[in-house]
């Protein structure tokens, strides 16, 4: 079966392939923008995300030059805003140290930050034709059901059954085609969830389908753990020479959102109530003792993260005087509700967009 794998694959591939703009260029910068924006979204999110990127930033000279809080701007919404920053770092450092050009080896790849083994492995091959095969969930989930990779693909057995299959399958072949069409099969027919293998090219072959474990593999012995944090938000706001000022902050600690805008928060490991949190140091070192109005008191928002459940919930204060803020250094004051030039996390756009 791994003998002509590959040529059944490709066959399928050429024939259900959807047109996409990075399989359209052999231009590294594109196909790594693209590879690192599709491993935080679906191919349909991700397409209006690459296209603005692209046309903001067309080479990656031009990327390294633009700052981080731009770049977080534009990568609004697709969370894990880490892979943003790093998409900066190594822009800047592929002009620095290697003239603007991605490396064309897998081994120099992999050294560049936020490039993993998948990010290395669809670089070298995409844009280098070199013969290094894309490992990604999707992947796992194809090789696992079509081989009988039974073990837990989150285990070091799993994946290297895996990673083992993977790269067999590639021998011979063209290696951009063939990882693309791994890809595309593994979005377009061999689905999490109930996909159609009576319509498959490989229903004579497949463990999964052959022995009714379709739904069982890939087997996964982790399950995520998930944490649930309380974000109490202040939206403090006063008004001054018919304005209205709204002070918000930058997350800058190693933590989620680095390098986001959010309203002062105080972060609780349950849920408080707003009289205790006023009387706490907290907020006082926030807001130094000074009057305010509570003037709205959200319901609490929930958002899901992979690994957070956060519990937010807004008070909407009125100060008469500006507030000070005693640590300045991260705060900023929006005038008349324009947030636009700041990135900020979902939960704080949709709050905003509903709310204010
Ligand atoms: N997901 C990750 N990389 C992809 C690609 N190059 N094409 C389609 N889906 C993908």
């Amino acid at each position: 079966m791994i003998e002509n794998f590959s040529l059944r694959l490709t066959n399928w591939y050429n024939y259900n392939k959807r047109a996409l703009p990075w399989r359209e260029t052999n231009d590294s910068y594109a196909i790594w923008l693209s590879e690192v924006i599709l491993q935080q979204t679906r191919v349909d999110q991700g397409m209006a995300y690459y296209q603005r990127f692209l046309s903001l930033w067309p080479t990656v000279v031009s990327l390294a030059s633009a700052s981080e809080q731009e770049v977080l701007l534009q990568w609004q919404g697709l969370g894990y805003y880490s892979r943003a920053r790093n998409l900066l770092h190594t822009a800047r450092l592929v002009v620095e140290q290697h003239q603007g050009h991605f490396p064309d080896s897998y081994e120099e790849l992999i050294k560049l930050k936020g490039i993993g083994p998948y990010t290395a492995a669809a670089i070298a091959s995409i844009a280098f034709n070199k013969p290094h095969a894309v490992v990604d969930g999707n992947v796992q989930r194809v090789l696992s059901r079509l081989f009988g990779v039974t073990e837990p693909i989150d285990s070091p057995q799993g994946k290297k059954a895996v990673e083992s299959i993977a790269l067999q399958a590639i021998q011979g072949v063209d290696p951009a085609t063939h990882n693309q069409a791994m890809m595309e099969f593994g979005a377009l027919q061999c689905v999490p969830k109930s996909p159609d293998c009576h319509h498959c090219v490989f229903k004579n072959q497949c463990f999964a389908f052959s022995k009714g474990k379709v739904a069982d593999l890939p087997l996964k012995t982790k399950k995520t753990k998930v944490v649930t944090r309380f974000f109490n938000y202040f939206i403090a706001i006063w008004h001054q020479q018919s304005h209205t000022f709204t002070a918000i902050q930058q997350r800058l600690e190693s933590d989620i959102w680095k390098g986001l805008f959010e309203f002062p928060l105080i972060e609780t490991s349950q849920e408080v109530e707003f009289e205790e949190l006023i009387q706490s140091d907290d907020f006082n070192q926030i807001f130094d003792k000074q009057t305010f109005t509570l003037v709205r008191r959200s319901e609490v928002h929930k958002h899901q993260l992979t690994h957070r459940r956060i519990m937010a919930r807004f008070y909407h204060l009125h100060f008469e005087q500006p507030p000070v803020f005693l640590d300045e250094k991260n705060v900023f004051l929006i005038v008349d509700n324009d947030f636009s030039i700041y990135p900020l996390p979902r939960l704080i756009d949709r709050y905003l967009q509903q709310n204010v």
